[in-house]
């Protein structure tokens, strides 16, 4: 860890990514937190406006939850690689790199696709992949440079790199939450993976910001669930009638254009912290399916219209 600006005083937050999902949820975090913070203007490759909105707001930490996703979804980068390039990799680093010249502590809400089961990670084996370990899955463009911002932002020593994974949030209609995405999908994959209940996670991310830690983070529950694990709890919770079917990876393959990852991230860094973090299903179960069936009837005519049926 390096010495950080703020260390005795009230932690002054700038967040990147206003407009999107994670960033506009930590903003909404701080503000129910009475926190000090700002949402930043700049565009992360802009180093000249990026300075100026720190000497502006002179954060003690910047959160940056910037970056493209893709829409739909992340296909797009496929055919977007210079822009996916701008914000993912020089962009982060931008931001990492001004912030360090700085004395400023960053969290970047990166992402845990860059891994998948194989030969020394097999599916179903329980082992997971270690912050230490080097991302083995590149099969998309996203995921490829994400690996590559991964393994060069990890020797920035003010940056806290938190692997993100299928990110989940109680509202079942939401199009970017993962339970949304497998209800109204025509048919879905069934693999264990890793996933990141956002209404348990985020918050942490903020107290992980104030502790100051750096490096790499596994931010996921707990263990691993299957889609079909999660569609029976949707099954169970809300919606007896609900019925799905499934299809092979190489069946998926032929739906999407570039493969996706699968895989189980070891969280014992993160439980080290939060000792009290819920494995995924029981997270799942207090903070996205507990709260829907107490409203059982509207969520169900919510997720009906959703999925036009
Ligand atoms: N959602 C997921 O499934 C998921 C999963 C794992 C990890 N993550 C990671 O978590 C982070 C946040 O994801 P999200 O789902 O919240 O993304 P999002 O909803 O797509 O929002 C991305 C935000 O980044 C901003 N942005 C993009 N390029 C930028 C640039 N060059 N400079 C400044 N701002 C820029 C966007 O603003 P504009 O619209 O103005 O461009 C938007 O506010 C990303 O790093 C993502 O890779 C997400």
């Amino acid at each position: 860890m390096v010495e950080t600006n703020g260390s005795s005083s009230e932690p002054v937050f700038l967040i990147f990514g206003k407009s999107g999902w994670i960033g506009g949820l930590v903003g909404d975090l701080l503000k129910q937190q009475g926190a000090n913070f700002q949402f930043a203007n700049a565009r992360l490759e802009d180093r000249s406006g990026v300075i100026a909105e720190l000497e502006r707001v002179k954060p003690t930490h910047v959160l940056n939850a910037a970056g493209v996703t893709g829409r739909p979804n992340v296909d797009w980068c496929e055919t977007h690689k210079l822009e996916t390039i701008r914000s993912n990799l020089l962009g982060c680093i931008t931001l990492a790199d001004v912030c360090l010249e700085r004395g400023i502590h960053m969290t970047y809400y990166g992402t845990g696709c860059i891994f998948h089961y194989d030969d020394v990670f097999p599916q179903g084996s329980g082992k997971g992949f270690k912050e230490s370990d080097k991302p083995n899955f590149t099969g998309s463009y996203y995921s490829y440079v994400k690996a590559m911002t991964e393994s060069l932002i990890r020797e920035f020593p003010n940056v806290l790199t938190l692997r993100v994974r299928m990110p989940i949030v109680a509202d079942l209609t939401y199009p970017r939450n993962f339970i949304t995405k497998i209800i109204k999908y025509d048919k879905v994959i069934d693999i264990p993976n890793s996933m990141t209940v956002l209404p348990e996670l985020l918050p942490l991310s903020i107290e992980m910001a104030k502790r100051k830690l750096t490096g790499i983070m596994n931010f996921t529950n707990p263990g691993a669930i299957s889609h079909n694990e999660i569609l029976q709890l949707y099954k169970d919770y809300i919606d007896p009638e609900f019925t799905w079917s499934n299809f092979t990876v190489e069946e998926q393959a032929k739906v999407i254009v570039a493969p996706r990852s699968n895989n189980l991230l070891d969280t014992a860094r993160i439980e080290g912290e939060f000792p009290e973090l819920l494995p995924i299903r029981e997270s799942l179960i207090k903070y996205v399916f507990e709260p829907n069936a107490a409203k059982r009837e509207e969520t169900l005519a919510a997720v009906k219209e959703m999925r036009g049926r």
